[in-house]
């Protein structure tokens, strides 16, 4: 051997060198497959990227600090599945960014409160949440109802997503504006192009003023998809033949 091991401990450059080369291959063993192999996020029927008033209601979420009191990953405990239902998915926040995983909870879990309430709970319990949970601490947003939502820099929004890897495409980033006013309108002319770009979609007037389109709006399109897109008695029938 041109080194002798006496020679590399002598020389503790050379060891350092040689430890961190070392080192480096196991971890690059590791690592670099998992960007190879296409199970490090399963793919999961049902998932679809947020529609453009999601993903404003999502920017809100972010906004208002929401993550501070409420997580979004239901673990794999059996207490946990009990009270909000299946354990998150990972294909479940792969369109997340940044995700919102987090792991305090001054309040519930929010990964599968969609669908959980109605839209008038929402307003009511957003605008004043002691007025239907007396003993709670979440503080009241009753702004988010008379502030429009800016629609601005819609297409902005979904362009800056999808370089970093959502699927927006061209066609959806450029009628962002037209999908954000038509999921508010069932009877929109614009109903057809929504539902060929996102497939099935909550549409209705979630904040009960359907004379404008407010923050309100978005965050509640937002909290009412939650955890509904994928279908989990197809899932775990899949799972188990597996
Ligand atoms: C100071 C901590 C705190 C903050 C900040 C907070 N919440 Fe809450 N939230 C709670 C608590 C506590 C509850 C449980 C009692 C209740 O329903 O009000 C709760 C309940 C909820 C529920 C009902 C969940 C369920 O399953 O019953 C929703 C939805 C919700 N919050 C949404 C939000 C949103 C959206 C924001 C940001 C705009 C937010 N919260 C900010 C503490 C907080």
């Amino acid at each position: 051997m041109a080194f002798s091991h006496a020679t590399i401990e002598k020389n503790s450059i050379l060891l350092l060198v040689l430890a961190l080369l070392t080192v480096s291959i196991g971890g690059l063993v590791e690592i670099v497959p998992l960007f190879f192999i296409k199970s490090t996020i399963e793919e999961v029927e049902g998932m679809r990227p947020y529609t453009p008033l999601e993903l404003s209601g999502r920017d809100i979420y972010i906004r208002e600090g929401c993550y501070n009191c409420h997580s979004q990953m239901i673990r794999p405990l059996r207490s946990e599945v009990e009270r909000y239902g299946h354990y998150s998915l990972a294909a479940e926040s792969m369109y997340d960014h940044p995700f919102q995983w987090g792991s305090k909870r001054t309040g519930p879990d929010l990964a599968r409160v969609g669908g959980k309430y109605s839209d008038e709970w929402h307003v009511v319990h957003m605008t004043k949440p002691s007025s239907v949970v007396p003993e709670t601490v979440m503080p009241g947003y009753p702004f988010l109802a008379k502030t429009p939502l800016d629609t601005k820099h819609i297409g902005e929004l979904l362009w800056a997503h999808s370089v970093v890897g959502v699927p927006y495409s061209q066609e959806m980033i450029d009628n962002a504006a037209i999908d954000l006013k038509a999921q508010l309108d069932p009877f929109s002319d614009d109903y057809d192009g929504l539902v060929a770009r996102y497939g099935e979609v909550i549409m209705r007037d979630f904040d009960g003023n359907p004379d404008e389109v407010t923050e309100l709006d978005a965050l509640i399109a937002y909290l009412q998809m939650l955890g509904t897109l994928v279908d989990f008695s197809v899932y775990d029938a899949k799972a188990n033949n597996r």
